[in-house]
């Protein structure tokens, strides 16, 4: 198209992307396309918006690097992350939430019961619970995968001073599908702060801040696994979550420990209790 003006343009930049081979990628571009132009007319972008916005990219991809990926964060921030996440939730399945950025896949693996605790300070937690099919059958040997901060809101994969180790685990359930440990209780953190994506966050006077969460990896063999996050009510950001993480179902109480309580053979006896259940679905074919 030789003569493209301000009303032709977008139909112009679709055509241009029609011949694409793969439907799929065709469809979302030309889609994409339409609503980038639309928003672009929407708010009436000036020429210094658009300078700015090429350099904010521009910056996100300078301070990225293998250990961090400041467009994650923007989709984070977005609510982009959790929107997806939301829309292929598996039905019946635990709810899911984000995974973030501090996974790492080769956490410890732990017996049944393990003390996590060592030389954390904090609240010490036991955290119980059983993963169940949605028949509500247990499933042995299911894999719990957690990890989470110090009580400084620290991860181990990000603080030098932590033992590279230190407050994850993968633990086995044993036949009854239960799994179990203590750990000290989260601390709330704030997202990374000194890239372009937290400068936009301050200057729109948004909170950084996440509430405190254990994140968990469920995984059994013919499941889906999940990834999600477990909450609590108390936390004082647990309704102003940065990245949209919270889910209702994923927000528990710590409930004081009883004498009672808890698994025998316990190393110690916890200041708190937590106990929280996993559905996992079947995978098709393997019901
Ligand atoms: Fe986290």
């Amino acid at each position: 198209m030789r003569d493209i003006t301000a009303d032709n343009i977008t139909e112009a930049v679709q055509q241009a992307w029609g011949n694409a081979p793969d439907p799929r990628l065709r469809h979302v571009l030309q889609r994409l396309t339409h609503h980038v132009h639309a928003f672009v007319r929407e708010v009436g972008l000036t020429h210094e918006e658009w300078l700015s916005t090429i350099d904010f990219l521009w910056h996100a991809g300078q301070i990225s690097d293998d250990k961090r990926n400041e467009f994650a964060l923007l989709s984070d921030v977005m609510g982009v992350t959790s929107l997806v996440d939301l829309l292929n939730a598996t039905p019946g399945a635990t709810i899911g939430s984000v995974l973030g950025p501090f996974y790492s896949d080769d956490s410890p693996t732990v017996p049944f019961g393990a003390d996590l605790v060592k030389d954390n300070e904090g609240t010490t937690v036991l955290v119980t619970g059983v993963v169940r099919d949605t028949a509500g059958k247990p499933i042995p040997g299911a894999i719990v995968d957690m990890w989470q901060t110090d009580a400084k809101g620290e991860y181990a994969t990000q603080d030098a001073a932590q033992d590279d180790e230190n407050l994850r685990c993968k633990q086995e359930c044993d036949d009854e599908g239960r799994y179990a440990f203590t750990t000290v209780e989260p601390a709330p953190y704030t997202i990374p702060m000194d890239g372009p994506v937290g400068a936009v966050v301050a200057a729109a006077g948004r909170s950084p801040w996440r509430p405190s969460h254990f994140h968990f990896i469920v995984k059994a063999e013919r499941h889906k696994p999940i990834v999600t996050e477990i909450f609590f009510a108390h936390d004082k950001f647990v309704d102003n979550d940065a990245v949209f993480g919270v889910r209702d179902p994923l927000v528990r109480k710590l409930d004081a420990m009883r004498d009672d309580d808890g698994p025998s053979g316990l190393e110690r006896r916890p200041d708190k209790r937590l106990d929280f259940d996993f559905t996992l679905v079947p995978l098709q074919g393997n019901a």
